[in-house]
């Protein structure tokens, strides 16, 4: 699939992106305002998902992201779903309207995701063999990746590819793309997307690695290492693990040494950390709004205070900004009829006491650059 950087870059000035789309140099930047600006400070890249539909169709919305985000993150546009109507079809337009409205933001892009268990196409499942899987999974990283080459500051290349309770002995998920390629999937997927984008920081990114009280997540840290470390090893092009950061609210907030710990040990690894879909599920916290954001607030600063402790992690982006747009109003709708809060803004566009929590986590990070000997 020839990808046609000249149309992309015409596109994306016509979406009032700016020049030196293809530089490679990022967007020349004034210095950031809101959680971005404060992180910032504290060497932090602070950002959020979006769809690009709710940012074209709100001006107020897209006024808040253009003050807090330095960083964005397609949602869904970025799965193979959204991309890849059919076999050697691509349907780029919604990826490109993100990377778009970014630019036009002076935002960096976080891309999400190029190889996953979920999102996939009927088609892919359906037609997906030992035969045809390497050649259909470089030539989609190629093509996406070469596409945004230059335009993307990092990807979650892998995602969730762990999973203890198949019972591999690798810890590896059982996948449609493990059946086909075995466990090769993943570094040949990393060896792709740094062929196509050698400038981009290239991540492995799961769930379930944040609470120190529950087994099977200190079980997965575990597994992660050994299989990060022997990546490393083989000198496949890993840079960063990240970390969904999907917390829950009615759970006590156990991030503790356990974690600092494990940070520690991905750090030594020679890896970055990125945080790469944080929130709060308050599904099952009972009482009033204001009881709730504050419980939703404590979640945010115990677990940042200990992730920004560690100076690997550079990136932090909620999986949202705002109530007033979150896949948790439908997956985790509360019982109460009441409106899911689990970002840092409410509904009206209003910073919540999630939000002071997290200008105070970035606020006391100790600045990696400005504390090395
Ligand atoms: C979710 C989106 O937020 C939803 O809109 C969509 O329906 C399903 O996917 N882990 C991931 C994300 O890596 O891609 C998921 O995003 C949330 C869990």
């Amino acid at each position: 699939m020839p990808v046609d950087r000249s149309s992309l870059s015409r596109r994306l000035l016509l979406a009032g992106a700016g020049a030196g789309l293809f530089s490679g140099a990022s967007a020349q930047t004034p210095p950031r305002s809101g959680l971005s600006g404060i992180a910032a400070r504290h060497g932090v890249l602070f950002g959020a998902a979006i769809e690009p539909d709710t940012v074209d169709s709100d001006p107020a919305f897209a006024a808040l992201l253009a003050r807090e985000c330095a960083s964005l993150t397609a949602e869904n546009h970025m799965k193979w779903n959204m991309l890849r109507p059919g076999p050697g079809r691509f349907e780029f337009e919604g990826a490109d309207r993100v990377v778009a409205i970014a630019r036009r933001q002076g935002a960096m892009v976080h891309g999400h995701c190029l190889v996953w268990h979920e999102a996939n196409p009927a088609w892919l499942v359906r037609e997906l063999t030992t035969g045809n899987a390497q050649a259909l999974l470089e030539g989609h990283i190629g093509a996406v990746a070469g596409r945004y080459a230059g335009l993307i500051r990092s990807w979650d290349v892998v995602n969730e590819a762990i999973e203890r309770n198949d019972r591999r002995p690798d810890g590896l998920r059982k996948s449609l793309w493990l059946n086909v390629l075995g466990p090769d999937y993943i570094p040949l997927a990393f060896e792709a997307a740094h062929r196509a984008d050698p400038g981009a920081r290239l991540l492995l990114s799961d769930y379930g690695l944040e609470y120190d009280d529950e087994p099977w997540m200190v079980e997965k840290r575990e597994t992660l290492l050994e299989l990060l470390a022997g990546w490393k090893r083989s000198g496949a092009p890993i840079h960063a693990l990240g970390i969904q950061g999907h917390l829950i609210g009615h759970r006590p907030a156990s991030f503790g040494p356990a974690l600092r710990k494990f940070l520690r040990d991905v750090s030594s690894l020679g890896l970055g950390i990125d945080i790469t879909e944080l929130d709060v599920n308050d599904q099952n916290l009972h009482g009033s709004a204001a009881h709730r954001d504050r419980i939703v607030a404590q979640h945010y600063r115990a677990f940042l205070q200990v992730a920004l402790s560690e100076p690997a992690v550079r990136a932090v982006t909620t999986w949202g900004l705002s109530d007033r747009y979150t896949s948790k109003s439908s997956m985790s709708a509360r019982s109460d009829g009441t409106g899911v809060r689990p970002l840092p803004f409410d509904q009206s566009l209003q910073p919540k006491q999630a939000w002071f929590a997290m200008a105070d986590a970035f606020a006391q990070r100790q600045h990696p650059e400005k504390t090395r000997n």
